[in-house]
């Protein structure tokens, strides 16, 4: 149908005749001379319709004169120098004299134009439109070459790619899991895997060693710009390894896919905290290491101040009371410190003090805030010392439980840093490791995984395990990267009396465990090598390659946060007759969304 792509015209083809196809992308009607730019993948071409001796002359013109935005057309010509170069564009050295000009297809009006951003609820019900975008395209291609990249290193190092069950058993990732119907089996239900999680395990037990999958993953809980209901993992498994084995595997992974991919050296080796220190530093567990500031522990400083809540948390022994300087912060106005503010109550904040060191020579003199007047001269040069603050910066404070304290000021650390320009533009990749093996729900009043009920704890003895369940520690590990989360993974328990403990520890009881688990508490019985392994989340890599702010931008068919797909209108009701099939009624009063 053509020989060449658009945006690959170039003077190598000077003189020669070529057919193209493409998209109008602009066309222009001088009055008996008429541009086109035609656009394919590659890029675009300027097409030239002009008036000359040749026979049908006429009609190419006539033809180009009524071409329209989007009109799919095949165009066959000379191409020749162009007398105005376009620098902008590949192609710009050169155009093509058109000879014939075919319309493959005709566009109708569309609802937006390429150069427009319209909404995104526009966008994704016009996502094949959305898509035709050539920043759209180069978005999706960041993320092809991801995966391509990923693949030629784990084939290179024998890493098996084995697919799993989609139709499965639930696998706990502690979402909500999607089921569907067994028609054979009535009443009965399949559920969507949340992670390959114990097919890979079993993968290990079966013998293969080494194991990966671009898995799709299905997850039903809140969307958000970093999370989608189905998404995509690269998952790995290791037999026969420790942590290191998988952390420096995957660790040099990562650093060879940026470096093909994106031409980016990240650190060799990756900075390594533990959980407690990334809570202690930067109230995350996901620390942007792009932001330099941390929060400082001042309790010791305001235990006896006079102003209440700082000394009463500071004498908790489950209280926090932190500062974090800002360098520059002093020029916030007063709205934006209450959005500041308002954004820490988000995360559990009953107020968020601060202090502008307007000038540090003048002590008490040269500050301003509304918390100064319970603070004593020593007390408040100490606050600043410790801070590290200097003429021109603010302190914001928190006081609170360790936890919420801590996770809100790692909040306003975020956000304060992007309203001043605070984030380098830099790649700042990390391994979390050291978490805690349990979570206490208290509104279940029982443990949670805080990683999934298959991660090992450090500890190889049960009893140990269950005497110091609250304070245990796991064998699981994150690899972060500019404050996101993009893998996680754990050394996984390979025996099963201990597997049994951790359920035990999780409230799920003995004969739960062997109706939802029996299979994996059996295969551990049957010479279950130690292993581990990791799943790396493809679309938030691929978006950070790509420098966008959300998922949706790196997968072709999104869902909106409502879980909606608007291009094909899915969920949608099911006829009766066919919910009678698979044994299913739906109660008349849930009908619709909830
Ligand atoms: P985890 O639940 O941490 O671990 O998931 C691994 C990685 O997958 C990505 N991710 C998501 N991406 C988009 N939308 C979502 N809803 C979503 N949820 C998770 C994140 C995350 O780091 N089976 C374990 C892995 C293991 O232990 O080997 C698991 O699934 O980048
Ligand atoms: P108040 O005396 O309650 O008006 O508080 C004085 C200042 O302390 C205000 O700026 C509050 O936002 C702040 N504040 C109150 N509670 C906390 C807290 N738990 N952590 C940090 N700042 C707080």
């Amino acid at each position: 149908m053509r020989t060449h792509y658009c945006g690959l015209v170039d003077e190598t083809l000077l003189g020669q005749t070529v057919t193209l196809c493409g998209w109008v992308d602009v066309a222009r009607d001088l009055g008996g001379l008429c541009f086109i730019d035609l656009r394919d993948h590659e890029g675009i071409v300027q097409i030239v319709a002009e008036p000359s001796d040749v026979d049908g002359n006429a009609a190419v013109i006539e033809m180009a004169a009524h071409v329209h935005y989007e009109d799919c057309l095949r165009v066959t010509g000379i191409v020749r120098r162009r007398q105005s170069v376009n620098a902008k564009i590949k192609t710009g050295q050169v155009e093509i004299v058109a000879t014939t000009i075919e319309v493959l297809n005709r566009a109708e009006p569309l609802p937006f134009h390429a150069h427009e951003n319209p909404g995104e609820d526009i966008r994704l019900k016009y996502r094949y439109l959305d898509l035709r975008r050539p920043e759209m395209q180069k978005m999706m291609r960041t993320r092809i070459a991801l995966v391509q990249s990923l693949r030629r290193w784990l084939d290179a190092r024998g890493f098996q790619d084995i697919e799993t069950p989609i139709l499965t058993k639930a696998t706990p990732e502690g979402a909500r899991d999607f089921l569907v119907p067994a028609r054979m089996h009535a009443g009965e239900f399949y559920a969507l895997p949340q992670s390959p999680q114990l097919f890979k395990q079993i993968l290990m037990m079966a013998g293969f060693d080494r194991y990966y999958q671009i898995a799709r993953c299905f997850r039903d809980e809140a969307l958000r710009a970093d999370r989608q209901l189905e998404f995509t993992q690269l998952d790995m498994e290791f037999a026969w390894v420790e942590e290191r084995d998988v952390q420096d595997a995957t660790e040099a992974m990562i650093r060879d896919v940026f470096h093909e991919v994106m031409n980016v050296e990240l650190d060799n080796p990756f900075p390594r905290l533990t959980y407690a220190e990334a809570m202690r530093r930067y109230g995350s567990d996901k620390p942007d290491l792009r932001i330099e500031m941390e929060l400082v522990d001042i309790a010791e400083i305001v235990k006896n101040c006079e102003f209440k809540v700082f000394a009463d948390w500071a004498n908790q022994p489950e209280g926090r009371v932190v500062a974090l300087r800002v360098p520059g912060g002093a020029t916030l106005s007063r709205k934006q410190l209450d959005e500041l503010s308002a954004h820490a109550a988000k995360y559990g904040a009953k107020g968020l003090a601060w202090m502008k060191v307007e000038d540090a020579a003048k002590g008490r003199e040269g500050v301003n805030s509304p918390i100064a007047k319970f603070l004593d001269d020593a007390t408040l040069a100490s606050i600043i010392a410790s801070a590290g603050a200097q003429t021109g910066d603010l302190i914001l404070f928190g006081a609170g439980a360790y936890k919420t304290c801590s996770e809100f000021m790692g909040a306003v650390r975020l956000k304060v840093a992007k309203d001043l320009g605070l984030v380098a533009n830099a790649w700042k990749p990390l391994w979390v490791t050291d978490f805690p093996m349990f979570e206490w729900d208290e509104e279940q009043q029982r443990y949670m995984a805080l990683h999934h009920p298959f991660t090992a704890p450090a500890v190889d003895d049960e009893a140990d395990l269950r005497a110091n369940a609250g304070s245990a520690v796991s064998r699981g590990y994150d690899m972060v990267l500019n404050g996101n989360e993009i893998g996680g993974g754990s050394i996984r328990i390979h025996r099963s009396s201990m597997q049994s403990a951790v359920f035990d520890l999780l409230g799920i009881g003995r004969e739960e465990a062997e109706l939802k688990f029996g299979f994996l508490l059996e295969a551990l019985r049957y010479g279950a090598p130690p292993h581990g392994g990791i799943a790396f989340g493809i679309d938030r890599i691929a978006a950070l390659m790509a420098g966008t702010e959300s998922i949706r931008d790196v997968i072709a068919f999104p869902k909106t946060t409502t879980a909606q797909c608007l291009m094909t209108g899915a969920p949608s009701p099911i006829p009766d007759a066919q919910l009678a099939e698979v044994h299913v009624a739906v109660r008349e009063k849930e009908k619709g969304t909830l």
